[in-house]
C-alpha cells in the first residue's frame, strides 16, 4: 500500500479531463494537480521551450514526493515525455502512448487521424507509436490551432461547430474510421465532435485511455493507494487561483475547493 499522491500537470485546466477521468478510476488514490496557466498556452509555442517546462514541473512534483507523474497534457507530452523519464526516478505516464494504442486497436481500415495542437502534430510522436504498433497503419494529421482558444472562450457555438468542420474534414476526405482527439480541452465537446465524425468513426480521447493507464501501472508496481480510503485532491496554478477555481469545475465536473499559487521561480529552482 502506499498512500502517496499522483502528481499531475497541464498548461492549464485542460488536464482536469484527465484528472477526471482518474477520479472517476481511482476514487481511494489521492491525487495533486498543477496548471502552468502563467505560460498558457503551450500549443503555439516551440517544443524545446515546452520541454523545460515540463522539465521544471516534473522535478517540482517529484520534490512533492508524489509516486506516479502524469502528463495530462498532449502537447507536454509530445514535446518533454522522453526526458522526463529519462531524468527523474518516479515513473511518469504521458497521454499520447494510451491514445496511439487505443487507437490502432479500434480501427478496422488501418487509416486514423488526428486532430492536435500545433506543437503535437509538429513533435510527430503519434505518427511514431502507431508506426511502431502496426506499420501498415496510416496516420493523417490535423493541427487545430483555433480550437482551444474557441473551447476556452464565449465564442458563438457556431463558430466552434464551423472548426471543428473544417478541421474534420481532411480527415473524412482521408477516410479514417477512427479519429485521436489529441488534446485535453476536446472530451467538452464531445458531442459537436461525434455529431460531426458520425457515429461510424470510433473517436479515442486521452482522458478515458490514461486513467487505464494509470490504474493500470500501479497496479503493477503494488503502489496502489487502501482500496477503502476516498482519495483527496489538491490543485496548484501558476496563474491566477481564482480564475482557475471558476473556469476548473468546467473541466472537472467536481468541485474544486481551494488552489494554491506556485510562483514560476519556485518551479526554476527545483529544476536548476
Ligand atoms: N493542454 C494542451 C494539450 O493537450 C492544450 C492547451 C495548450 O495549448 O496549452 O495539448
Amino acid at each position: 500500500m502506499d498512500s502517496r499522491a499522483v502528481g499531475v500537470f497541464d498548461s492549464g485546466v485542460g488536464g482536469l479531463t484527465v484528472l477526471h477521468e482518474c477520479l472517476v478510476t481511482l476514487p481511494h488514490e489521492n491525487f495533486v494537480y498543477l496548471g502552468d496557466h502563467a505560460r498558457l498556452p503551450y500549443g503555439p509555442r516551440p517544443l524545446a521551450q515546452v520541454r523545460g517546462f515540463a522539465r521544471e514541473i516534473g522535478a517540482f512534483l517529484e520534490r512533492l514526493d508524489v509516486k506516479l507523474i502524469v502528463v495530462a497534457c498532449n502537447t507536454a507530452t509530445s514535446a518533454g515525455i522522453a526526458d522526463l523519464q529519462h531524468e527523474l526516478s518516479v515513473r511518469v505516464v504521458g497521454v499520447i502512448a494510451p491514445e496511439a494504442h487505443a487507437a490502432v486497436q479500434a480501427t478496422r481500415n488501418r487509416r486514423i487521424g488526428l486532430l492536435a495542437t500545433e506543437a503535437t502534430v509538429e513533435a510527430g510522436r503519434y505518427a511514431e507509436l502507431v508506426r511502431a504498433l502496426d506499420a501498415g497503419a496510416e496516420l493523417v494529421p490535423v493541427a487545430c490551432p483555433r480550437l482551444v482558444p474557441l473551447i476556452e472562450s464565449d465564442a458563438p457555438f457556431e463558430e466552434l461547430v464551423d472548426a471543428v468542420r473544417e478541421y474534420a474534414a481532411p480527415l473524412k476526405q482521408a477516410n479514417v474510421d477512427t479519429a485521436i482527439l489529441g488534446c485535453t480541452h476536446y472530451p467538452l465537446i464531445r458531442p459537436v465532435l461525434q455529431r460531426v465524425f458520425g457515429r461510424d468513426v470510433t473517436l479515442v480521447f486521452s482522458a478515458e485511455e490514461t486513467a487505464r493507464e494509470v490504474a493500470k501501472t500501479l497496479a503493477r508496481k503494488g503502489i496502489e493507494n487502501d482500496a477503502a480510503r476516498e482519495g483527496s485532491y489538491r490543485f496548484l496554478t501558476t496563474g491566477d487561483p481564482a480564475a482557475f477555481r471558476a473556469q476548473g469545475r468546467r473541466f472537472l465536473q467536481l468541485p474544486i475547493a481551494e488552489v494554491e499559487h506556485v510562483t514560476l521561480a519556485a518551479l526554476a529552482e527545483t529544476a536548476a
